[in-house]
């Protein structure tokens, strides 16, 4: 799919425009924006308004052929609901019926029309982001392990985005943004979801190399003997009873000054969740192959940043492992001492994600780092808590953490990619007490995930962290089972306002 600018100026107007469809927007009260009237110099886009064959709802459409006076072959009327301020979510259901009609026309190439100006507190570019983006998502097919792809019918290839002329360098700018995070979102994605035994620790370890190798990054591969020397013991713990190999994946991009603190983000990377000797029921088991979402999401993320080569330094880390039962696997009951030092009670092996991020969060301290976010599809007791709408932002609550947690926010609900922020509190942090050990790697039925980022806060004291657990939004269940590429949005769209911020400085 191509995306690109279409200059709008006193020369080129919406009729002279050749292509295959254009798309302009009308309203429910039977009004016309001003590319739709531009368009309806004989009234036929009116008479179409008044027959009732388009209500003009948002998300509403009617593909008109052979319109007079235009260089247009088609023309889509898109519903944007009421005139005037439209909302967020019209828009959206505007520019998403728009993608999925482009999706069933003859082959070719169209432009896009709509009023990207007159979205309530938003600006073209966030129009143009958000249509790229529900374009890709809505092209792309889960079949990397079918032997027989289904064959693309038609759908529009190229599509342009009609913008006025002094807005056309930034709405560049945009589009090349937005291509690079559609492509960290497929490779998300694609990581969430292929198999368990295709997507090992090994496989997240060469394409993290082979994302160094595309972009100009630096990848360290730590294997299990200099895990060891880093007395990893909490995150070795939960590779007890795999024989894949662990791997720890360190990947670097450097595009900030070179004194510059980096952001540091951390991906939980269980290949396979089975629950260890705490086994997990049968039912919807396949699913625990996306328990390395927070994997997959940092490199996304890493793969839109690199490609739009941000101002920053920015390293991801990765504990890869599978989580499996066997002889020689962790037992509930067991004590390991964590690279922190701090002593653990592994009273459920199921609670193994925060064992892999303890050590991971432990390591990081060694970058300084400006800060560290982390990912993760770390507790069942989220998806209760949020469903699968929000993550679950947790942080510490100071005016620090505050801060960092509302611009986290800001870049989830600019980006589509919502969070809600939970309590970290000293109250909650009791039910992790261990009679036997420094604490247990669990804290009881109540508050499961607020209890769980308690465990990762004992080891982020010395920097500044946000914690997100992805575990209702890194996928779907049931028909439409996939990866949904979160949060990958979010963290791109953080980066990219701390990218503005650096550059005004
Ligand atoms: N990977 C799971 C969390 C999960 C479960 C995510 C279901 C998405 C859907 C995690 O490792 C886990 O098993 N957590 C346990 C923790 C419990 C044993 C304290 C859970 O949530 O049940
Ligand atoms: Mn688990
Ligand atoms: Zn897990």
């Amino acid at each position: 799919m191509d995306f690109s600018i279409k200059p709008l100026d006193a020369k080129n107007g919406y009729a002279t425009f050749k292509t295959g469809c254009i798309a302009v927007a009308v309203f429910d009260d039977k009004t016309l924006s001003a590319a739709a009237k531009a368009l309806d110099s004989k009234g036929e886009i009116q008479a179409a308004l008044k027959s009732g064959d388009i209500t003009g709802k948002p998300g509403s459409a009617l593909l008109l052929r052979n319109l007079s006076g235009i260089a247009a072959e088609r023309v889509l009327l898109v519903g944007l609901g009421k005139p005037g301020a439209i909302t967020e979510k019209d828009f959206t259901s505007a520019l998403q019926a728009t993608a999925r009609t482009f999706a069933t026309l003859g082959g070719g190439d169209a432009i896009v029309a709509l009023p990207f100006d007159s979205v309530a507190k938003r600006d073209a570019n966030w129009a143009i982001h958000c249509f790229i983006l529900a374009a890709r998502d809505g092209a792309y097919r889960p079949d990397t392990m079918k032997s027989k792809k289904e064959p693309v019918t038609g759908g529009v290839k190229k599509i342009a985005f009609a913008i006025d002329t002094k807005q056309a360098a930034s709405a560049r700018e945009t589009v090349a943004q937005a291509i690079a995070t559609a492509n960290g979102i497929e490779l998300t994605k694609e990581l969430g979801n292929l198999p368990a035994n295709v997507c090992t620790p090994t496989y997240l370890a060469n394409t993290a190399k082979k994302m160094a190798r595309e972009f100009k990054l630096t990848a360290e591969i730590l294997d299990r003997k200099q895990l060891q020397a880093l007395k990893m013991g909490s995150f070795l713990s939960v590779t007890n009873g795999s024989v894949e190999p662990p791997k720890f994946i360190v990947l670097k991009h450097s595009g900030g000054k070179a004194k510059e603190a980096p952001i540091v983000l951390v991906g939980k990377g269980i290949t396979f969740d089975s629950g260890g000797i705490s086994i997990k029921p049968g039912a919807a088991m396949d699913e625990m192959k996306y328990d390395m979402g927070g994997a997959a999401a940092v490199l996304g993320t890493m793969r839109a940043i690199a490609e739009m080569n941000l101002p920053l330094n920015v390293i991801v880390v990765i504990p890869a492992c599978e989580n499996m039962p066997s002889g020689s696997a962790t037992k509930p009951g067991d004590i390991v001492t964590s690279m922190s030092g701090q002593t653990i009670e592994v009273l459920n092996t199921d609670a193994e994600g925060r064992l892999v991020l303890c050590d991971a969060l432990t390591y990081v301290e060694r970058f300084k780092p400006a800060l560290v976010i982390d990912a993760a599809t770390l507790t069942g007791a989220c998806i209760t808590a949020l469903g699968h709408h929000n993550s679950g932002l947790f942080t510490r609550n100071d005016d620090v953490h505050d801060a960092l947690a509302n611009e986290l926010l800001a870049a989830g609900k600019a980006a589509g990619d919502t969070a809600w922020r939970m309590p970290i509190e000293d109250s909650y942090q009791e039910q992790l007490k261990s009679n036997f050990a420094d604490m247990g790697n669990i804290g009881g039925p109540a508050a499961g995930s607020v209890t769980a980022a308690c465990f990762l806060e004992r080891y982020t004291r010395k920097y500044t962290w946000a914690h997100l657990d992805i575990a209702g939004t890194a996928w779907k269940s049931g028909a439409a089972k996939g990866s949904t590429g979160r949060p990958v949005p979010l963290l791109t769209a953080f980066l990219l306002g701390r990218a503005k911020a650096a550059k005004a400085r």
